[in-house]
């Protein structure tokens, strides 16, 4: 899949999430297969306003590629200053937030209330994309609820405003995370489109991955919580998709090494209080399934120090490693 001159092969994507696809996670996932990965979204006003927080979700590694930094925000001439921002930063694409449907990021007209503003919206993907020279997405939702699907029309008059990709989480802003995803929407926007359209909600597995593609046409997967704890997720379905053959999930040790890793450049990146705190859930997920899962997960949330949380995991392994482990 080519998204501009970025080639993005196996197009096998991570999501971006808030709280989740920091750098840490970003790199993690690239070197499990994840052909592009999008950074937390980063709010175009508090950009403007330099606060340190935006300047932090944008940090990258050295050479990490491709990698896209997600705005949002709603004043077409905010968006495009933030997207030369972030252009400066050095990514390789500017993704555009038109599904976050949190009460206070709609409520100031940005995220998923574009999807029932077609005017600004429009006007927001022209103004990035004659802002900056490297591709353009929308991530989006189908629309604002069931009664107004508008991401079949919205997708085809951003192409025509220059976006260069659009990425569907199949669900409305009604929806939230309740309903499942109805991937008869990504079927609609390939449809109208001629750019790539990436499919995303609910892929678990990698026969989810290629199910939807076949069933909607889209050109590529965007993965999100499906990779929470399990970043192998992005080889299986590579596999899958290039071979046919079903990779198997990782064993403990495995596991805990990934834990480990991905704790350590946690408490890198953001010191001890913070990366530990972040870190409570992450390891939660590394753990699933696991035998005992339940003892340590609760522990996991009482974890203050690097050494608490670097035992519990050598723990945790001792335990599991000599199981049969099942995964779910
Ligand atoms: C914890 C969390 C944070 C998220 N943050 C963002 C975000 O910052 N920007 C965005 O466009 N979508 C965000 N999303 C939505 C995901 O990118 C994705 O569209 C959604 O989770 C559906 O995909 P999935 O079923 O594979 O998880 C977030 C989702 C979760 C669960």
């Amino acid at each position: 899949m080519q998204i501009g001159s970025l080639l993005i092969d196996p197009p096998v994507m991570l999501a971006p999430m808030a709280g989740v696809s920091n750098r840490a996670f970003r790199a993690i996932s690239r070197k499990q297969g994840a052909t592009l990965c999008i950074t937390e979204m980063v709010n175009a006003n508090a950009l403007m306003h330099k606060s340190a927080k935006s300047y932090w979700l944008m940090e990258m590694d050295p050479g990490e590629s491709p990698v896209g930094i997600q705005i949002a925000g709603s004043d077409p001439d905010i968006m495009a200053e933030a997207a030369r921002q972030a252009e400066s930063q050095g990514c390789d694409l500017i993704d555009i937030n038109m599904g976050c449907p949190v009460p206070k990021v709609v409520k100031n007209g940005d995220g998923s209330a574009l999807l029932a503003d077609r005017d600004t919206a429009v006007a927001v993907v022209k103004a990035v994309a004659a802002s900056v020279s490297i591709p353009v997405t929308v991530k989006m939702r189908a629309g604002w609820d069931h009664y107004h699907i508008t991401a079949p029309s919205l997708a085809e008059a951003f192409e025509e405003a220059g976006a260069q990709a659009i990425f569907l989480h199949a669900r409305t802003r009604d929806d939230l995370y309740t309903r499942p995803a109805n991937w008869e929407f990504i079927r609609q926007v390939k449809e109208r489109v001629s750019i790539p359209v990436v499919g995303n909600g609910d892929i678990k597995t990698p026969q989810d991955a290629v199910r939807m593609m076949e069933t909607t046409q889209a050109d590529g997967v965007m993965i999100g919580r499906s990779s929470f704890g399990d970043p192998w997720i992005f080889k299986r379905i590579s596999e899958f998709m290039r071979t046919g053959r079903e990779l198997t999930p990782p064993k403990a040790p495995e596991r805990a090494e990934m834990a480990r890793f991905h704790l350590r450049r946690m408490v890198t990146m953001k010191g001890e209080s913070v990366g530990i705190r972040e870190m409570r859930k992450q390891l939660t997920w590394y753990l699933r399934g696991t035998p005992g899962s339940s003892v340590f997960r609760n522990r996991c949330y009482s974890l203050n120090t690097l050494e608490e949380a670097e035992n519990l995991i050598s723990e945790w392994m001792d335990h599991a490693q000599n199981e049969e482990l099942s995964w779910i």
